[in-house]
């Protein structure tokens, strides 16, 4: 058996979970170990439309897509229709198997511009951006990642979604949190499960799924075409892999303590070979995720502090032996 599939435009997803954008983390290294491990397809970092079209250096290694990436979207943001749409057509030179436009950032430095979430206050020019995107983008889909709504008094998922489908997106990213919430309190998923039953286009639901069981309640309590996990991937590629087993119909061996060092390894191996920077200077980018992949285990708070003092790869090699050591002195792998 093998998973169902959800069209986006003409592109096939696997009916899986996809990897969330998430600037600063989900980087080249983290996406094609994301993908690796069964991610239906991956998001960029956000990068911004103005940005690009004062060609802004760091655009092609935001952009650039790798085959083990893809399928893969290239998200914009920003909160002029014709910046979008040259950005778009800026893009495009990269092949994006899909563009998203980040609707749902809350950090200040983006909505101070007008941009992500604060365009969550202005339904016609959120409207007027993807309809310029859709223009300019021609084949390739445009999605668009939303939140709730602006803030507790302004929940306007589905009003805000049913505009976007009129102006053109070809699904709706939903994240269950207002703006005003950032990350903190629980995800509302009865949102997801509103934009789902308002619009016709395919509507990806995200919030606080980290594990099967959150993924299958994402998917039975909002009939969501596609889940989307960010910080649960946190360390845990392997999230990818639990869910498209159960969707295969194959049975999941969970990662041992050996298998997710060696995953850990793997992935700052990447992280040094896709740098331009010095191991040093790359390992400093390695630390968290090394810190993440040794989480919930008997002594972790101390070997994640180890792990934020790395400086070369085989000062990680160790700390790893010195981890599954102390974890098999404990019987506790
Ligand atoms: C560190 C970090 C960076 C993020 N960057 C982006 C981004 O660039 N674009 C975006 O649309 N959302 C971004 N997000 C939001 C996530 O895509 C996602 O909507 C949010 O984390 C909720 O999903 P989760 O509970 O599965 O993490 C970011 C989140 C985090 C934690």
């Amino acid at each position: 058996m093998s998973a169902d599939t959800v069209k986006i435009g003409a592109v096939e997803l696997k009916k899986t979970a996809a990897l969330a954008p998430m600037a600063g983390v989900a980087d080249r290294a983290y996406r094609i170990m994301c993908k690796k491990f069964g991610a239906a397809y991956v998001v960029s970092e956000m990068v911004s439309a103005k940005g690009i079209c004062y060609s802004d250096r760091k655009t092609a290694g935001l952009c650039t897509i790798t085959p083990e990436e893809r399928p893969m979207a290239i998200q914009l943001f920003g909160s002029e229709p014709e910046f979008m749409a040259k950005a778009v057509d800026i893009v495009l030179r990269y092949e994006p198997d899909i563009i998203d436009i980040n609707m749902g950032c809350p950090v200040p430095k983006v909505v101070n511009t007008s941009a992500g979430s604060a365009l969550m206050k202005d339904v016609d020019l959120a409207a007027e951006i993807t309809s310029a995107a859709v223009k300019a983008a021609g084949e390739v889909p445009v999605t668009v990642k939303i939140r709730s709504g602006w803030n507790s008094e302004s929940i306007n998922a589905v009003m805000f979604a049913k505009a976007l489908e009129k102006a053109g997106a070809s699904a709706i990213a939903v994240h269950g949190r207002t703006r005003e919430q950032y990350y903190s309190g629980e995800a509302d998923i009865s949102v997801i499960k509103d934009v789902k039953e308002a619009v016709r286009i395919p509507v990806i639901g995200n919030g606080d799924v980290n594990d099967l069981r959150s993924c299958l309640d994402m998917y039975e309590k909002t009939g969501c075409d596609l889940v989307m996990i960010g910080r649960g991937s946190y360390g845990n590629p392997f999230v990818f892999r639990e869910i498209e087993a159960y969707f295969n119909g194959e049975e999941y061996v969970p990662p041992t303590l050996e298998e997710k060092m060696q995953v850990m390894l793997e992935h700052i191996r990447l992280i040094l070979s896709l740098s331009e920077k010095s191991e040093e200077l790359a390992m400093h980018e390695a630390r968290k995720h090394a810190a993440w992949y040794m989480n919930g285990y008997y002594g972790s708070a101390k070997f994640r502090g180890c792990c934020y003092q790395l400086s070369s790869y085989d000062e990680a090699v160790r700390l790893a032996e010195e981890f599954i050591r102390l974890q098999r002195s404990r019987n506790l792998c």
